[in-house]
């Protein structure tokens, strides 16, 4: 069953609801008229819970039901590279001991702010790539990625530059060659939230919070030149689970860290 319609804002120009249909398309379901009714309206006429709204400023998902709005930004994003530029670093950074040139693959795309950080430390010559399982999240990503407006320029370039896709990273590392990419990247879904983090609630709300598991790393490790890292919450009871050794790097605040997995 399909779990959302596309329509526009009230009072749509032609050129939205043509944005309305191409994304119905993208999500492979239908676009509606909007009228003067109300987003739980439709939602109940359409028998769905969830509604992407098409409007001048830009897309929002809404639950009605439970009042979830869900847009894409890319979250921190920015604040990190400026920490970069400011010499003060970044803990993901160092946990992918990456650097200009290098090719990483983000499993777990979600609103992209790990990767967008990743891709302005590889630059131009490198690459990122992101995969992301959910639909409304993949789409919202890879349009938000080209068409988010963000100062300064270096950002926007980095943003660009992500090559995402809608894929299960599980069927994507299966066709991945070997040694595709330096670094292969998981930030699963917690099994507890951390209380602070409110910015990821509708995302966690939308998102598929499968654990990583031992399949998938070994999956990973295949294709990782350099290493698999994972970030999780601290006292994670995975790394014990994991037939794998593990280093491990503290995150930006006292509660995460990320595990360092050598091929
Ligand atoms: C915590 S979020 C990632 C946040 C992201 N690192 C960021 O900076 O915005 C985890 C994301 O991984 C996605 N996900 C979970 N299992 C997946 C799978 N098998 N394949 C692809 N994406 C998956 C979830 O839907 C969710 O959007």
């Amino acid at each position: 069953m399909c779990r959302l319609v596309v329509t526009t804002s009230r009072n749509p120009t032609a050129e939205l609801r043509a944005q309305a249909e191409q994304w119905a398309r993208r999500l492979g379901t239908k676009s509606v008229a909007r009228s003067a009714r109300r987003l739980a309206t439709i939602a109940a006429d359409e028998n769905v819970p969830g509604v992407l709204v098409i409007g001048a400023a830009r897309p929002t998902y809404y639950e009605p039901a439970s009042s979830l709005e869900y847009f894409f930004h890319p979250s921190m994003a920015k604040v990190r590279i400026h920490n970069i530029k400011t010499g003060r670093g970044d803990p993901m950074i160092t946990a992918m001991s990456l650097t200009g040139g290098d090719q990483v693959l983000d499993c777990t795309l979600g609103r992209a702010a790990d990767a967008i950080v990743a891709s302005w430390v590889v630059g131009p010559r490198g690459k990122v790539v992101g995969i992301e399982k959910v639909p409304i999240i993949a789409q919202m990503a890879i349009a938000g990625l080209q068409d988010y407006e963000i100062s300064p320029a270096d950002v926007a370039e980095a943003m660009r530059r992500i090559k995402a896709y809608q894929a299960d990273y599980n069927e994507y590392l299966s066709n991945c060659p070997d040694n595709e990419f330096d670094i292969v990247y998981f930030d699963p879904i917690f099994d507890e939230p951390l209380e602070r983090s409110l910015a990821i609630v509708p995302l966690r709300v939308l998102a598929d919070d499968e654990p990583v598991g031992a399949g998938a790393i070994e999956q990973a490790l295949q294709v990782a030149r350099r290493g698999v890292v994972i970030k999780q919450r601290v006292g994670t009871g995975l790394w014990d689970e994991l037939p794998f050794s593990v280093e491990l790097i503290s995150g930006s605040s006292s509660r995460i860290e990320y595990g360092v997995i050598k091929p």
